[in-house]
């Protein structure tokens, strides 16, 4: 049934501190520990920064968050506008039971037909779905579809193509040989791990208006001096190790490899990843357009 908010049917701003060209320089080797006062997780502290447009002087009446997972960003953008009603969408149905009074979340495909109405949302979050969504522009067609005329999608993600600074730092062999492999399996189920560089062009073609990207490096590892790129770089690590070999296993046996070789390549992965010798960053993209008035 279809209600003011769209319809009653079961169905992110990534965003750091302005970082200084002298935050990326490395620290001694040694000194790889995280500060205590920032042993925060990386998401979360990604997730609390400021949006990039910022929508104080027109709140949001109704947001959707596609592919919600924990609900995080849905729970603080329900905190940040309790005026509004925001709808947190995902095909799992994994998100918390206490939530801000505002907060709904349903459970949905997004890759599916969208049953909400049209011209309803003023706001589209879409954040790390680059192993979850395999036709962008479908979706933000049915994005343009829901959005009100002048409302905007936000999306965020990762560009998972680590990038070695030019400082004399040695190469990461083995990282770069996973990524070899793992980017190319990926990409062989229809996914794209380096979909972020594309989203500008993706939303101008869909027909989105004043379509802005910022792009801001994510360090792997504790080499910055910059205490909070430091912070960030040993949770993006952090992260990354956890799912090594969920991610890795499949992929590398599938491959032809045997169990025994995964984790010898896996523990060797590890290590590298744990060096502060090596200085690699990946790139964080936020971009976002507005749907035209008419
Ligand atoms: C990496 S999580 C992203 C979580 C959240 N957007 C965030 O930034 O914290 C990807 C989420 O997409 C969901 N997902 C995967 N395929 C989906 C689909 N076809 N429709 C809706 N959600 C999907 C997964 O269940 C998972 O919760």
């Amino acid at each position: 049934m279809e209600t003011d908010r769209g319809t009653e049917h079961q169905q992110a701003a990534m965003s750091m501190s302005d970082q200084d060209e002298h935050a990326l320089s490395p620290v001694s080797s040694n000194d790889t520990a995280v500060p205590a006062d920032q042993n925060e997780n990386a998401d979360a502290e990604i997730a609390t920064d400021e949006s990039l447009h910022d929508q104080e002087d027109h709140p949001p009446s109704l947001i959707l968050d596609l592919g919600t997972g924990s609900g995080i960003w849905a729970m603080q953008v329900a905190d940040q506008y309790p005026s509004a009603e925001v709808i947190g969408t995902d095909i799992s149905p994994v998100q918390p039971k206490w939530v801000p009074p505002n907060l709904q979340y349903e459970v949905d495909d997004l890759e599916q037909e969208w049953l909400f109405r049209d011209d309803c949302f003023d706001l589209i979050h879409v954040r790390f779905m680059f192993l979850s969504i395999k036709d962008w522009p479908g979706m933000l067609r049915q994005a343009m579809r829901v959005l009100k005329p002048g409302g905007y999608i936000e999306l965020s993600e990762l560009d998972l193509r680590p990038v070695k600074v030019q400082d004399g730092s040695p190469e990461p062999a083995t990282i770069t040989q996973w990524f070899k492999l793992q980017g190319g399996a990926i990409n062989h189920r229809g996914f794209d791990m380096q979909i972020a560089h594309k989203f500008k062009g993706l939303l101008e073609q869909a027909g989105f208006e004043a379509v802005v990207e910022e792009v801001r490096d994510v360090p792997w590892g504790t080499w910055p001096s910059d205490k909070r790129l430091k912070s960030i770089g040993f949770w993006h690590v952090e992260q990354l190790k956890q799912g090594l070999q969920g991610i890795a296993m499949a992929t590398l046996t599938r491959s032809g490899w045997s169990v025994a070789e995964v984790e010898v390549f896996l523990a060797s992965l590890r290590r590298e990843m744990s060096d502060p010798q090596y200085h690699i960053l990946d790139h964080a993209y936020i971009v976002y357009g507005r749907k035209p008035l008419s």
